[in-house]
């Protein structure tokens, strides 16, 4: 699939341009408008964005249901969750209601949680094989890290074969901490998929994984229409 690449002068602009798009994704579509969001820290500056007055009070919330392309497994109050990341940057400071938000659940095992995600994703899309016929997210935000990983899909980690589940454990991949990763095949059968990538230590893995050096995990995400790489000039060597 040949990405559409759009490159902004500086981190504001990027935040700030990247929310009016996913604003009018949103306003395009007439009923339930779904997101997986990305963890990691670039994504914070356009939850930040996202909850200011001029966005917060024109944002579909109501309609709009939040959900995670990743998650480490720890509780949703630890410093490394992705979940409180979004909550301290962005929900905190909205009105939504708190069944629109569909955060990875920390309990049990990392595979207990991986197989309940699973579940509440098929709940909310239906069941069936994701793809052409059964359209999973609108969007599906991701991040690229210095080693190509993308989500919690790392290099030489098991998830990156996974084609059926939806969710599942990560462990191995040189992970710090055991994860939840949604897989390929729901970013494949997500209507569109936006990559932030911001700053310079990201130019070299960047330009790799837009050459189409499949080594790293990142290079293999598809989107149903349209797969779309959010930059900083910083970031584009
Ligand atoms: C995570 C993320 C991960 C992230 C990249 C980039 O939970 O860590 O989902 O895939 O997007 O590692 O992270 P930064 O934005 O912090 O560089």
């Amino acid at each position: 699939m040949k990405p559409t690449i759009i490159t902004y002068p500086d981190g504001e602009t990027l935040a700030r341009k990247v929310a009016e798009w996913l604003l009018g994704e949103a306003e395009a579509k007439p009923d339930r408008f779904s997101v997986a969001l990305s963890g990691g820290t670039t994504p914070r500056h356009l939850f930040e964005v996202l909850a200011t007055p001029e966005f917060a009070t024109r944002f579909p919330w109501q309609r709009t249901h939040l959900f995670w392309g990743d998650e480490r497994f720890v509780p949703h109050d630890d410093k490394n969750s992705n979940f409180r990341m979004t909550r301290e940057a962005l929900l905190d400071h909205i009105k939504m209601p708190p069944d629109n938000i569909h955060p990875v659940p920390y309990r049990g095992t990392v595979a207990d949680a991986a197989a309940a995600y699973d579940a509440t994703l098929r709940a909310y899309f239906g069941p069936g094989t994701a793809g052409p016929g059964h359209q999973l997210f609108d969007v599906a935000f991701l991040g690229l890290g210095e080693n190509g990983h993308t989500a919690s899909l790392f290099p030489a980690s098991v998830g990156l074969q996974e084609m059926h589940a939806w969710a599942i454990p990560v462990t191995d991949g040189g992970v710090q901490q055991p994860r939840v990763s949604l897989t390929y095949p729901v970013f494949a059968a997500s209507r569109k998929v936006a990559f932030l990538v911001e700053g310079a230590a990201k130019a070299p893995i960047l330009a790799a994984v837009l050459n189409g050096d499949h080594r790293y995990p990142a290079t293999r995400i598809t989107a149903l229409d349209e797969l779309i790489w959010f930059t900083d000039k910083a970031a584009i060597a």
